[in-house]
């Protein structure tokens, strides 16, 4: 079996690292790949942008790719399913239309509201004084978000009213995200812990994954600005049986037989972020329409099962209600950073220490290129260093061993990745 990834992060690395381990997959090709997916055995780098979708097509046909998994959100909102799809080609993740639930806000929402799916109150704007009026009216604290696709950066949780203001001011005066701004969201702020759950699902048959977390914020303690996220673990010990099963029958069923009598089956990785507080109840904090990143990475470190073959039984029909297999361990991925992330960076350092790799310790690439032998930098999240371990805490003494030797100039990362499940364990 032949495989294109689409996509460029720590994700797409795990992934195709992961489909290299099959007796079944032949080939891979990663558009555009990084420096860590260009090393690994079977995979080759197509210099392909991940949102450049008619040439994806024409080079899915050319090789003639059995099926195609799609890493991030922007080529599944401009439809590349639905254009492998036209062409008769097995491409893996939702059609345009499904995948709003991520890149429309508002979508999202409204259809939570429709379909009583538990999550925040919310109201939407275009207009900005309308927004700080309405802010001025409930008072802080609240989350103020861009309507579209912000590259994670669309999301203030503003505690004070000025905080509020200026995001709205930002989003629909301003116009810093674009097109992607000119609406915006106003949500009632929740307390509690999230949770990331992902399935794969044909939109029929659902098959979940191992439960993990992420911290998305760029500090320590979970402080300063949002990022893509800072680092992840699986499984995430507040996800009990219990829990696992309200977040299948309250969030995942309803959502995906929702689309399904709206007309939008979908058929694609499902993440739906979930804050869970103190007395178990859910609400549905966001809808992702792939895999997480840096979710992917300690995910797939833990799974046994064949990650390619189950996407194209997925995209043809055939997938069957089942348990995957995983690691009974903890896995847990920090990802390092060029300093200034999520802010200005700069790129093209030599990445020094890389440790020797073992079946317990992985390092995950994302903004690294791979020239004659040396690994520089070249984005803002550059490596995700995943280690196993028999419990968070072994698993984080593991990854940190590795993360405290790798170097390169003004890099930096946090140090608490997994607080939450290790102080669970003392
Ligand atoms: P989102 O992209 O919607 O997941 O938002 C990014 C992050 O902002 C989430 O992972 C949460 O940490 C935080 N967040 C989003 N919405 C809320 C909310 N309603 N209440 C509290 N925190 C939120
Ligand atoms: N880690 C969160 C995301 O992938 O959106």
């Amino acid at each position: 079996m032949k495989v294109l990834i689409v996509g460029s992060g720590g994700r797409e690395h795990a992934l195709a690292w992961k489909a290299s381990q099959s007796q079944t997959v032949t080939q891979i090709f990663v558009a555009p790949g990084n420096g860590g997916t260009k090393q690994e055995p079977k995979v080759t780098n197509v210099s392909i942008p991940s949102n450049n979708v008619d040439e994806l097509a024409e080079f899915a046909m050319e090789n003639n790719i059995d099926i195609t998994i799609v890493g991030p959100e922007d080529p599944l909102v401009l439809g590349i399913t639905d254009k492998f799809k036209s062409l008769g080609l097995n491409c893996f993740g939702p059609s345009m239309g499904a995948a709003q639930l991520e890149g429309s806000k508002e979508f999202m929402k409204d259809f939570l509201m429709r379909h009583n799916i538990p999550t925040a109150a919310f109201q939407s704007f275009t207009n900005a004084e309308s927004a700080i009026a309405h802010i001025k009216s409930i008072g802080c604290p609240l989350v103020i978000k861009a309507d579209g696709l912000a590259a994670g950066k669309g999301v203030t949780v503003a505690l004070e009213e000025k905080e509020a203001i200026r995001a709205v001011q930002e989003c629909l005066t301003d116009n810093i995200f674009g097109r992607a701004g000119k609406k915006l969201i106003v949500e009632e702020f929740l307390e509690g812990e999230e949770a990331s759950f992902i399935v794969m699902t044909d939109g029929e048959v659902v098959v979940p994954f191992a439960s993990s977390q992420d911290h998305k914020a760029r500090d320590n303690n979970d402080l300063g600005p949002n990022t893509g996220g800072m680092g992840a673990y699986s499984p995430a010990p507040v996800v009990t049986e219990d829990i696992h099963n309200k977040i299948m029958n309250e969030v995942i069923i309803p959502t995906i037989k929702g689309m399904k009598n709206e007309g939008l089956n979908y058929c694609g990785f499902l993440y739906a972020g979930v804050m869970i507080d103190s007395k178990n109840n859910l609400k549905v904090l966001e809808f992702n329409c792939r895999l997480g990143d840096p979710e992917t990475q300690p995910i797939m470190m833990r799974l046994n099962s064949d990650i390619a073959n189950l996407c194209l039984e997925a995209t043809t029909g055939a997938l069957k209600e089942q348990s995957l297999e995983w690691k009974e361990e903890t896995s847990l991925g920090v990802v390092m950073a060029s300093g200034g992330y999520p802010g200005d960076y700069i790129i093209g350092k030599e990445i020094l220490n890389l440790p020797i790799e073992t079946k317990r310790i992985k390092v995950f690439h994302a903004g690294t290129s791979f020239k004659e032998g040396k690994t520089f930098t070249s984005g803002g999240r550059v490596l995700c260093v995943t280690a196993l371990g028999t419990s968070a805490t072994e698993a984080k003494e593991e990854a940190y061993k590795a993360v405290n030797c790798i170097k390169w100039e003004n890099c930096f990362y946090r140090s608490d990745i997994g607080y939450r499940a290790v102080e669970r364990e003392k």
